[in-house]
């Protein structure tokens, strides 16, 4: 396999070469920045950027991340992605729920969340905000990290009668691992033994500083009982979100992440993504991980059938040839012969990387950085 140097790479990527260091470290492979890297690790850094990988196949070795960089110009203004997270019956789905006038917990088994919901809210200015729910229970550590991973904002949601818990404290590692910034909902005010102070002083043995203590990291009491302070909660995400000046292009191929994907009875394989460029359509020709197929229809969260889902947009897709896995990359392709070729290669590079290398998890980073 073909070589590359970190600056070199950085150059096509169009990123910083201290970032990849940064992250090439993190993942084990201290290198400088004149240092070569091998094809594994380039295109595991390219993925981790949130780069598209061209190479199709193996000896197709051209690494064309540069080309894939839109333009300036091309950028339009997209919703903020918010991930809610937080320790299990800390309020997280009743906090969405009340924001966006429905109730999920009512309807879930043992008003535990078991799986990752998306969800778009117009607000008032009528600008959007894409959630997406996460279980707060220990077992689902992944699905918490791939949140964390996606987002452009996480909401950490904290209940003043409980203080910081482990998965609270999880929660905050991912964030911090995924350098994403962070808003802190202190919930269920509303209850007689509530202590948001005391929340705020455990969070400082976390370095996180709330505005209330001194630091940046906004804060907000609420209540998703009492609907208290919803508007002060979002005000909070629109005013970071304007601070990251968060932009796409919607004017070309789709691409996105899934969220999570699972095999229905009559509809075959169903995989929700949040779009993150580009605008997709039914009729398009799509590679999903290993899988691929034709969108044959897009359902969004109301359960209505869209016809084109655009930036942060969170999508049911339905038309795949098999299951994709929770954070796959979707990408649009001319034609379903191509979309074959790159879904047996991307199979290729997934059994080779099972075989060959452990895992990168954000577990293995936090002892790196020990
Ligand atoms: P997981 O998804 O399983 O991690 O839980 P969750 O964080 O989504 O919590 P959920 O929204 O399911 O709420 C857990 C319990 O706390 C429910 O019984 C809610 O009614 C209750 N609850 C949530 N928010 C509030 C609040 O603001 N005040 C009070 N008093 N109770 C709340
Ligand atoms: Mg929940």
């Amino acid at each position: 396999p073909e070589a590359i140097t970190v600056q070199e790479l950085a150059k096509r990527m169009g990123e910083r070469g201290a970032d990849l260091v940064k992250a090439l470290f993190k993942m084990g492979t201290p290198v400088t920045i004149t240092e070569t890297i091998d094809q594994d690790t380039a295109e595991l850094l390219i993925t981790e950027f949130g780069h598209r990988i061209n190479r199709v196949s193996e000896s197709d070795v051209d690494i064309q991340a540069e080309t894939d960089v839109d333009a300036e110009d091309t950028l339009k203004v997209r919703p903020p992605v918010v991930t809610i997270m937080g320790h299990v019956d800390h309020g997280k789905t009743s906090l969405l729920d009340a924001i966006r006038g429905a109730s999920v917990v009512s309807g879930e088994a043992g008003g535990i969340t078991q799986h990752m919901g998306a969800y778009q809210v117009s607000l008032p200015d009528k600008s959007k905000v894409t959630f997406l729910d996460t279980p707060g229970h220990e077992a689902f550590t992944e699905m918490r990290a791939r949140g964390a991973n996606v987002t452009d904002i996480v909401v950490l949601v904290v209940a003043a009668d409980d203080g910081l818990k482990p998965q609270t404290i999880e929660a905050i590692n991912h964030t911090k691992a995924a350098g994403v910034p962070m808003i802190v909902a202190i919930n269920k005010i509303d209850k007689p033994d509530a202590k948001p102070q005391k929340v705020r002083e455990e969070l400082l043995q976390h370095e996180i500083i709330v505005e209330d203590m001194g630091g940046d990291v906004q804060d907000v009491e609420v209540s998703a009982l009492k609907k208290t302070n919803l508007d002060k909660l979002l005000e909070a995400i629109t005013l970071q979100a304007e601070i990251l000046e968060l932009k796409a292009n919607p004017d070309r191929a789709a691409e996105g992440a899934v969220v999570e994907a699972k095999l229905d009875k009559g509809r075959g394989p169903l995989a929700t993504v949040l779009i993150q460029r580009g605008t997709l359509r039914v009729g398009d020709v799509i590679v999903v991980g290993a899988a691929s197929g034709k969108v044959r229809a897009m359902i969004d969260d109301h359960g209505r059938q869209v016809k084109e889902a655009g930036p942060s947009f969170p999508v049911e897709v339905l038309g795949l040839g098999a299951v994709p896995s929770a954070g796959d990359q979707l990408t649009v392709v001319e034609n379903e012969a191509r979309a074959r070729e790159v879904a047996a290669y991307r199979q290729g590079v997934l059994d080779k990387k099972r075989t060959t290398s452990a895992p990168v998890s954000l577990e293995n980073m936090f002892a790196d950085r020990a």
